[in-house]
């Protein structure tokens, strides 16, 4: 059930150019959040900002009721929760939308593919994965250099290949190449990023069993507005609301 909380800030860290990673302690348990899952931010009370923010869930400690978001700074909103203090407090809604359903998936090994904001999720995703004993191998995609992150923790767990676009750090060119390259074994394939590059990897790969996870624009993020829906032709109702029936899917589910 998504629960409105206010959960408090109480690590922030640039770990790549304008990409900040926050741990939240929440007052709530975090037993039934899933990987996949997001948090819908409210950013503040004026008009621009009326519409919270959603961001993944890239990490938990359910312990410590600790959660960990990584997000990118792209307009006023991510611009403004970027300048937030430690110790202050943020509303936030959670736990957001539907996951990747791995506990009902035989997943020997699993081919993660992530793309600038949509790596976070991944994160969560390998550590579940690895243990429940899958072979995770990642492959983590980036503009340059300095927009890199969290390639060492997933070395961690797996194998770990990491492509920029201009060749400024790891492989050069794009996720799918990379693809081409290491031609990975999986039974499984898991992508979150940009729209063009989830349709690259689902062309790509579909013969390939996968779950795709969508960073589309909301607003409600609890799926009232409609402001999210995403064509899913033959469906009953040939649509379905990202925030909600997603924001993972079928990769053969949906037309990007
Ligand atoms: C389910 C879900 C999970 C997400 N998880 C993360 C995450 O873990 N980390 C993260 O950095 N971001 C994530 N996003 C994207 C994040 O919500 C947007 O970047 C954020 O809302 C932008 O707010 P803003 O006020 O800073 O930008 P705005 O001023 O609203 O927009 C500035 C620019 O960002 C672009 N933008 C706005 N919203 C999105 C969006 N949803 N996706 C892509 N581009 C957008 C706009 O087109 C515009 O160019 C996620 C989105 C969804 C739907
Ligand atoms: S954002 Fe409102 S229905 Fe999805």
């Amino acid at each position: 059930m998504i629960t409105k909380s206010i959960v408090k800030i109480e690590q922030i860290n640039e770990i790549a150019l304008d990409t900040i990673e926050m741990k939240l302690k929440t007052p709530i348990s975090l037993e039934e959040v899933n990987p996949g899952q997001f948090i819908h931010v409210r950013i503040g009370s004026d008009h621009a900002h009326q519409l919270r923010r959603p961001i993944s869930i890239a990490d938990l400690d359910k312990v410590n009721q600790i959660m960990t978001i990584v997000f990118k700074i792209v307009g006023s909103g991510t611009e403004i929760l970027a300048r937030a203090k430690v110790g202050e407090e943020l509303d936030v809604l959670l736990p957001c939308g539907t996951g990747y359903p791995i506990d009902k998936l035989e997943v020997p090994k699993a081919l993660l593919i992530g793309g600038g904001i949509g790596v976070p999720p991944l994160y969560y995703l390998a550590k579940q994965l690895v243990e429940k004993g899958t072979e995770v191998t990642a492959i983590l995609g980036f503009q340059a250099k300095e927009h890199v992150f969290y390639e060492e923790k997933f070395k961690a767990l797996g194998n770990c290949h990491v492509v920029t676009n201009d060749g400024s750090y790891g492989h050069q060119g794009f996720v799918t190449d990379v693809i081409d390259i290491e031609s990975p074994e999986f039974d499984y394939f898991f992508s979150c990023g940009p729209t063009p590059m989830l349709r690259a990897v689902s062309t790509k790969l579909e013969n390939s069993n996968g779950y795709i996870s969508l960073e589309e624009r909301m607003g409600c993020g609890v799926g009232t507005c409609f402001a999210c829906v995403i064509p899913v032709p033959g469906s009953a109702t040939d649509y379905k609301k990202i925030c909600s029936d997603g924001p993972v899917f079928e990769a053969s589910e949906v037309a990007l």
